[in-house]
């Protein structure tokens, strides 16, 4: 497969998004985002020991992930799906229309689609059809770990950048909600419609890293630092101790589970 091409393609299709407004630098960073996936997608390619055809799969998965950004950004001004469109979906008929390199398979393109359909899904059925585990799971870890780096970049900035990376959400420094706080505490999974702080999304990043798929994703992720900066930024009370003081041990535990 000829990975370049498809680089091209996607960087091509991005540019042609861009109109000299301060609005590409939003189109910029979503191209920026997806090249980042790409390559996280390659290290849990390379840490999982994947080949051939499967590891092909995941990686035009990740780079097409988020095709659906551009158009929805041309034509809604916002990537907030619930006020405009399911960028995922939106992503597979963008796919479909366009002229895409290379000779592959009509049944490998639609494992992609599915994938970069399933990429924003809440949670995935255990009984998706094999063919398909991989290239949704490696996306989606691939694509977490860039949104880490995304946001732990945009608070470290004081005053944060911009709002368009955290929701508009209320910027409270000692404030989140029970509900997320719990949903964490207890491993399961956040709801976007309970988050209201700032802090909540933080929170929300912290059950991320249980439900990193591969071994390879958590690593990844713990190599970064990601857990610790992500507590360094949340405010330092007890709960949120006792929260670090649950999460770490099963992290640790989850890293050192035979694969
Ligand atoms: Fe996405």
């Amino acid at each position: 497969m000829q990975l370049d091409s498809h680089i091209k393609t996607l960087t091509e299709f991005a540019n042609s998004h861009l109109d000299g407004s301060d609005d590409d630098q939003f189109i910029t960073l979503k191209l920026e985002h997806s090249l980042k996936v790409l390559e996280n997608a390659e290290q849990i390619i390379a840490g999982e020991g994947m080949t051939g055809d499967e590891a092909d799969l995941c990686r035009l998965a990740a780079l097409y992930h988020d095709i659906g950004r551009f158009p929805q950004f041309k034509k809604y001004k916002t990537f907030r799906d619930r006020e405009s469109v399911n960028h995922a979906r939106l992503g597979v008929l963008t796919l479909r229309g366009l002229p895409l390199p290379g000779a592959l398979p009509a049944g490998h393109w639609k494992i992609v689609r599915l994938a970069v359909a399933m990429h924003n899904a809440k949670a995935i059925r255990p009984t998706i059809p094999a063919a398909l585990v991989a290239p949704v799971m490696v996306v989606r870890d691939a694509d977490k770990l860039d949104i880490f780096r995304v946001i732990l970049e945009h608070f470290s900035n004081d005053p944060p950048s911009s709002s368009a990376v955290t929701l508009n959400l209320v910027n409270e420094p000692d404030d989140y909600s029970e509900a997320v706080y719990q949903a964490v505490m207890n491993a399961g999974l956040c709801d976007y419609h309970d988050m209201r702080y700032v802090n909540d999304f933080k929170l929300l990043l912290v059950s991320w890293l249980y439900s990193l798929h591969y071994q390879t994703s958590l690593s990844l992720a713990k190599a970064r630092n990601y857990p610790e900066q992500l507590f360094s930024l949340l405010p330092d009370d007890d709960k949120i101790r006792r929260l670090r003081d649950t999460i770490y041990p099963l992290l640790h535990y989850k890293d050192s589970r035979p694969s």
